[in-house]
């Protein structure tokens, strides 16, 4: 019976694997007899990205031959055209063609499509996996529903310096959590496989380190050594690919010297080399074309040379390949065969979407309808963006407030906006139905609408002006207690949106002031694109919730937060600065030979005189409005082998009255190494729920990949010796400690 049922699943198995087989090789044949029956000129036109006039993610090159460009097969695909109407369009154009193969709609759906989720680096802040794949799923299933094939995210930049406006739109600064991100951001748009009706494409940008921009400022320099490279801002690339992600983008920035667009180590050495990814790499924008500026490439022709070189196979608005690549062919400065492979990457996404069998398959009016009018989805952008709220201060269990209370003034610049709580980066903006947007004032009004709700604005994100505060002031007089709004104007943090001050920008801690010293109870929300600095607000007023940007559902959001619907989970995916002067910061530093033994120490340690070197707000950090005690920490052996593992188990308990979720967070500290090691480093985290009194056990395993590092040869491996483990709530809340040794 056992033998039979055994010889049915291998039956069973070589036929499955023999159809995939049939099926990759029937992709692959119908890829190759299309390539053969394609002009240079037309293989170049695969090659061509162009934007729509709809939305301009970028400067813009007027070109008012596009549409015969489409009809004559030059152009591979479009970026910025969206709807099923408008997709449509271009798509009857591109079926005129001589061989009719379809285009490409390529938009930035970064936190959403119609429903707007909280802004990455806030959903980050959840670290909670299945919420962050769902959220990509749904963001998935409304663009393609709405003709898009591939969006251009995830971005997973590891990013160490807030300065940067595109912090934003990551997942932070840690490697570990930036990785598992980038694997279930990845799996969340593209589903299962590409070709579901629901999926599109996935991007992982921006290759690569982009995020390590010199001084924070945008578009900048980076330069890095290998180890750090490979150690720290590869790893979620890495995950990217592992999770199946059908494109990559290039970036702005040179990396040691080299624009990453034209760098053939990033791109045909480690990307499509070492990981073997069969996708294919867009340029950023004119990212080819810049090379010019950068000092890499003499003209577009030089840098169409360099860019196709370096392995980039789409060039997105620069038209260097368009008026080069031909050329260069035909010159025999470029073999065809690296044009071909670029192509044949690029036919084999459109062949796995299902766009030759039918080019409309993502333009159905009645599915974009029914799509970008689903309930659920409202449901689960609420869902994650009271997961994304981190608690940053609660003296007196000030939060959550009482549904009973009389009069509550709310106060502040982001009370009232529809359009600031959806951050930067709202691609479908413009034939959005505004109720569809949840301000922070209904979201209050939904929740408490018989209480009296005293509202006034107290002054604007930006500029001196105060004539506000009196009415602010005298609302909070009236009040029981007072919310009090404030932050980021939603394109403060973004693409271009560097800023040298990372605090409270205008007179915003003015207004704290002014309403802190009218005595009432206060709880001030913190909308932001970034960590920012409001030392006053941190030292003195009782409670704080950082609300980030939100999204579609942001007021309904806060106020469950806010009333104790939901008790807050975050933790901080990103350390806050006490001043801009400590950036970059980051948690998981090396130790140097002269560490600052407390935080008062200066004389000949690794110390400024003027500021302390801790953070306002450390990596992981985040309170709830109960309380957890870890306990029992027990390892299976204090020795291992690289081949074996030691379990570790520990509990914990909800100590408070109110159940709660709490991440449990596990660091390694590697004593010594061929190379220094950093004081600490996050492996593995749960994150569970426990009822009011309940205690949970919890179970990590560590391996050899968990010992991992870069060594002095810049080998992958670990290296014997001794290793701290920690156990803690944040970066900086170490409950549990042991040692073991790897022998
Ligand atoms: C430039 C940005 O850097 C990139 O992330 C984005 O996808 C493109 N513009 C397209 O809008």
């Amino acid at each position: 019976m056992k033998k039979t049922a055994f010889s049915q699943f291998l039956i069973f198995f070589s036929f499955m694997s023999s159809t995939a087989f049939s099926l990759e090789r029937t992709i692959d044949q119908k890829v190759d007899a299309l390539l053969k029956q394609m002009t240079l000129e037309e293989k170049v036109g695969q090659l061509t990205q162009y934007t729509g006039d709809l939305a301009a993610t970028g400067p813009i090159t007027i070109n008012p031959n596009k549409q015969s460009e489409i009809r004559n097969g030059l152009v591979g695909s479009m970026l910025n055209v969206l709807g099923t109407r408008y997709t449509r369009q271009y798509q009857e154009l591109a079926m005129q063609s001589r061989l009719k193969i379809p285009l490409l709609f390529g938009l930035d759906v970064i936190h959403g499509y119609k429903t707007t989720f909280p802004i990455p680096l806030a959903e980050a802040a959840s670290w909670d996996l299945d919420a962050m794949e769902l959220s990509a799923r749904i963001s998935a299933a409304e663009a393609a529903a709405s003709g898009i094939h591939w969006t251009f995210a995830p971005m997973v930049d590891i990013a160490r310096d807030p300065r940067w406006g595109r912090v934003m739109e990551g997942a932070g600064e840690d490697t570990y959590l930036g990785s598992k991100i980038a694997f279930s951001r990845v799996r969340g748009f593209q589903g299962e496989k590409l070709g579901g009706i629901d999926s599109v494409m996935a991007c992982a940008k921006h290759f690569a380190a982009y995020g390590a921009a010199i001084g924070g400022r945008d578009y900048n320099s980076v330069d890095m050594s290998e180890r750090t490279l490979w150690e720290t801002y590869l790893p979620p690339f890495k995950a990217a690919v592992d999770a199946g992600a059908a494109t990559f983008m290039n970036s702005f920035n040179d990396l040691n010297g080299i624009p990453a667009t034209g760098n053939s180590y990033l791109q045909r050495d480690i990307l499509k080399g070492k990981w073997g990814f069969k996708g294919f790499v867009v340029s950023d924008w004119g990212s080819i074309g810049e090379m010019v500026s950068h000092g890499y490439a003499k003209d577009g022709k030089e840098a169409a040379l360099a860019a196709i070189a370096a392995g980039s196979d789409m060039d997105m608005e620069s038209n260097a390949y368009r008026n080069n690549l031909a050329q260069l062919v035909k010159e025999k400065k470029v073999p065809v065969k690296l044009v071909d492979d670029a192509v044949k990457r690029i036919l084999r996404k459109k062949f796995e979407l299902g766009l030759f069998d039918d080019p409309y398959r993502f333009s159905d009016p009645e599915r974009e309808q029914k799509a970008l009018n689903d309930p659920a989805h409202a449901l689960a952008a609420r869902e994650i963006a009271a997961k994304s709220i981190v608690l940053l201060k609660n003296e007196n269990n000030l939060l959550p407030l009482s549904k009973d209370i009389k009069t509550i003034a709310f106060i502040g610049p982001m009370v009232k906006p529809l359009r600031d709580n959806h951050g930067f980066w709202a691609v479908e903006l413009k034939d959005m139905d505004p109720g569809y947007i949840v301000s922070q004032w209904q979201g209050l009004q939904n929740k408490v609408g018989g209480a009296t709700l005293l509202y006034a604005k107290g002054c604007d994100f930006e500029g001196d002006n105060k004539d506000g505060f009196a009415e602010a002031v005298a609302a909070a007089g009236r009040a029981d207690a007072v919310i009090l709004s404030i932050g980021e104007r939603w394109n403060m943090s973004g693409e271009a949106k560097s800023r040298s001050s990372i605090h409270l920008p205008g007179v915003q801690e003015d207004l704290v002031k002014a309403i802190q010293a009218t005595g009432k109870p206060l709880v001030v929300l913190i909308n932001a694109g970034r960590p920012l600095i409001f030392n006053w607000t941190a030292d003195n007023v009782p409670a704080i919730l950082y609300t980030w940007w939100l999204g579609s559902q942001a007021g309904n959001a806060i106020a469950d937060v806010l009333f104790g619907d939901y008790n807050p989970s975050g933790k901080l995916p990103m350390t806050f600065p006490r001043e801009e002067g400590q950036l970059p910061i980051y948690y998981d530093h090396f130790n140097t030979g002269r560490p600052a033994p407390d935080e008062t120490a200066v004389n000949y340690v690794s110390a400024y005189i003027d500021l302390k070197n801790s953070p306002k707000f450390p990596f992981g950090y985040g309170l709830s409005y109960t309380t957890f005690q870890y306990s029992d920490l027990k390892l299976s052996g204090t020795e291992m082998k690289r081949d074996g593992n030691i379990e570790v188990s520990l509990n914990v308990t909800n100590t408070g009255k109110v159940a709660g979720e709490e991440v449990v967070q596990l660091y390694l500290r590697d004593k010594a190494g061929s190379v220094v090691r950093p004081v600490m480093q996050l492996k593995d985290f749960r994150k569970i729920k426990l009822a009011a009194g309940e205690t949970k056990p919890v179970k990590f395993i560590i391996d050899n990949s968990k010992l991992s590092f870069y060594n002095k040869n810049l080998e992958y491996g670990s290296e014997e010796g001794g290793f701290v483990l920690m156990i803690g709530s944040s970066s900086a809340d170490i409950r549990l400690k042991a040692e073991f040794e790897l022998k």
